[in-house]
């Protein structure tokens, strides 16, 4: 693991979004996993840039992380919503070179979704770069405390602690508890991974993840023996590591 600590935010960001166009321009086919959330914004902003005279688009597959159980997709805060305005449209993509798990229809149907999403993303020959932010709690995706190392993607109930958290995006209406996640297995299988997180109030999931045992109380530590990963890091994120 590599933790690079930066001095602000957009720095973090700047140099995550140099990582991973290198990554992509490597690959002929190349295929990004993102996260939705504030964490990755800076960093995507970058990318945009970068990937604008350098990667062949036309060729770019995506897949993101997570949804939310029973939103409408077409609702701004579904990550539906959010992939298509921060990743879809200013990369220049497809639609249907962007895949978001679907958290909508019956539980068999929703079950039957998530296992295709791991069949098309095997399909699409595996992620090259796995983009993730960490939770409060550490969670990954949405990974909660608990989730084995091993999961795929799957239906997930939100803990309390991202409720709390993910509560500025639908605030007055509550959060909905259920989401479909990428599994931490299908997270490790990525040949690459990028963690970004900044502010003091991941500071303590940072340094449970990095530098505490490999443990499913914390998800993201279950990140630690992956063979590439880097963590970028703000100063404030970073302020618990020794
Ligand atoms: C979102 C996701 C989550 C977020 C995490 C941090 O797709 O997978 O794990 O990355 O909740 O969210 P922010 O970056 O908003 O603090």
């Amino acid at each position: 693991m590599n933790v690079i600590v930066c001095d602000t935010p957009e720095e973090a960001g700047a140099r995550a979004a140099v990582l991973v166009a290198a990554i992509l321009r490597q690959r002929p086919n190349p295929v990004l996993g993102v996260a939705t959330g504030e964490s990755p914004l800076r960093m995507y902003a970058a990318l945009r840039e970068l990937v604008r005279d350098s990667v062949d688009v036309s060729h770019l597959r995506v897949f993101a992380l997570d949804e939310y159980l029973g939103l409408d997709p077409a609702r701004p805060d579904s990550f539906h919503s959010v992939v298509h305005r921060e990743i879809t449209l200013p990369f220049g993509l497809h639609e249907a070179a962007v895949s978001v798990p679907n958290g909508i229809g019956t539980e068999k149907r929703v079950m039957a979704d998530a296992a295709e999403y791991e069949t098309a993303i095997a399909a699409a020959g595996g992620v090259d770069v796995q983009v993730v932010g960490i939770g409060v709690n550490g969670h990954i995706g949405f990974n909660e405390p608990g989730s084995p190392k091993d999961s795929r993607t799957r239906i997930v109930m939100l803990a309390p602690e991202t409720l709390a958290a993910n509560a500025r995006f639908f605030t007055p209406e509550p959060v909905p508890p259920r989401a479909v996640s990428q599994g931490i297995g299908t997270i490790l299988e990525a040949r690459n991974i990028v963690l970004l997180a900044n502010g003091l109030r991941k500071a303590e999931a940072v340094r449970a993840a990095v530098q505490g045992r490999e443990t499913v109380d914390v998800p993201a530590s279950l990140l630690q023996g992956h063979p590439s990963l880097q963590v970028f890091l703000d100063r404030d994120a970073a302020s618990l590591l020794s």
